[in-house]
């Protein structure tokens, strides 16, 4: 019988974290506090403390992070924010929800993560900002991003939703600088299947700012303060109390989780060492510099990749593909007027990249089936 390996598979760590959770959420239906309250201050302390931020606010999902960022940054019509076009679609949709316009910058092909030679050139009178995504929990390329912000006075917005944890270690010897914690603003995803991951939707925003903390606190409760007298227009973008109840108990695993998900990325490595490079085009993930990769994904690149996909799922293995479609050629963005070719590394990777199963959970023998399924399709 061939082992089967599932894309993911949440019931296994819902079964290893049952009890607590299920002590935790009895703890607040016994409260009856459901919006905010003691359980989402402490998971605020808590995650800005993991980043080393010094202000964190709970926000109903990762694209209202974002959104709320902008929202406090004051960035609408007529302003052009700048962000890599291969990422999911919140990152520029927050920016278009505002009225104001995602100018997209192609990505670095190793990494996948905006290319800061490519910034500058898109630079016009309009930019009010960059955002740059840590895609599959790798940190962008943030100091010659940071130097050209500072130089061209433009805020910097990161989307950390899929590298809670990741560090950028540019230089070896020298201290990381966690996720989040870089730009004026961090924004982070508890969507269930992020390495940190709710029961639903989740998010947080991450700034060491006391002012911007404090404007998207008012933002995220429809501007008001007090109750029923409003300073902002805001929106209603409240951290769920259950969810911060049942992030707080995960939490506790979150080093243990990431520290298995590396784990399973270096045997990766290891299994595909015989395949690869005797495949043509076969490319594996790569850690730039020092860098802390969490591996919310785990993505090799290949070619064949729609044949690969279509012959791995026959043989039981699940798989998925981010992202089959750059934003800039997307049907909702035609108005832009971007054409195929515009930014081709973007466009390549779409076509190319694939991500395998990686949880903590995984085990080898699925592992050792996922690459001997790939052997068995380039034979
Ligand atoms: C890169 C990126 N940005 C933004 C988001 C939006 O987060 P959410 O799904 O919590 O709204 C996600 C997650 O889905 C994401 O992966």
């Amino acid at each position: 019988m061939k082992t089967k390996v599932p894309f993911f598979d949440l019931a296994i760590q819902f079964k290893s974290t049952e009890e607590e959770i299920k002590s935790a959420l009895d703890e607040v239906f016994h409260t009856q506090q459901f919006i905010l309250g003691s359980k989402v201050q402490a998971l605020e302390e808590t995650i800005a403390q993991y980043c080393r931020s010094r202000y964190a606010i709970g926000v109903a999902s990762g694209s209202d992070a974002l959104l709320l960022s902008l929202m406090a940054l004051g960035i609408g019509a007529g302003d052009e924010v700048l962000l890599p076009p291969f990422t999911f679609f919140a990152t520029a949709g927050s920016v278009s929800r505002l009225g104001a316009t995602p100018v997209f910058v192609d990505i670095d092909p190793e990494t996948y993560n905006i290319d800061p030679s490519r910034i500058e050139e898109k630079i016009s009178s309009k930019t009010k900002a960059i955002l740059p995504v840590h895609l599959f929990g790798q940190c962008a390329d943030m100091n010659p991003l940071l130097k050209i912000a500072k130089e061209r006075k433009l805020f910097v917005i990161e989307d950390a939703a899929q590298a809670l944890g990741a560090e950028y270690k540019p230089i070896a010897g020298e201290d990381g600088r966690r996720a989040g914690q870089m730009g004026d603003f961090g924004c982070f995803s508890f969507y269930p299947t992020k390495n940190l991951g709710a029961f639903g939707d989740a998010g947080m925003v991450l700034t060491d700012n006391p002012d911007l903390s404090e404007k998207v606190r008012l933002l995220r409760a429809h501007g008001s303060q007090p109750k029923y007298f409003h300073k902002r227009i805001g929106i209603n973008s409240r951290l769920d109390t259950i969810q911060a109840a049942i992030l707080l108990v995960k939490f506790k695993y979150l080093e243990k989780w990431t520290g298995e998900r590396q784990k399973r990325a270096e045997r990766y490595q290891l299994l595909f060492q015989e395949l690869h490079p005797s495949v043509e085009g076969l490319r594996l993930p790569t850690v730039q510099y020092q860098n802390r990769h969490i591996f919310h994904q785990y993505v090799i690149r290949v070619p064949e990749r729609d044949r690969l996909k279509k012959f791995l799922t026959q043989e039981g293995i699940g798989t998925d593909i981010y992202y089959p479609m750059p934003l800039h050629l997307q049907e909702c963005y035609a108005f832009l007027k971007y054409r195929r070719g515009d930014l081709p590394n973007s466009e390549k990777a779409s076509e190319e990249v694939l991500a395998l199963p990686i949880y903590p959970e995984l085990t080898e023998d699925q592992q050792i089936a996922v690459v001997d399924r790939i052997k068995a399709f380039y034979k």
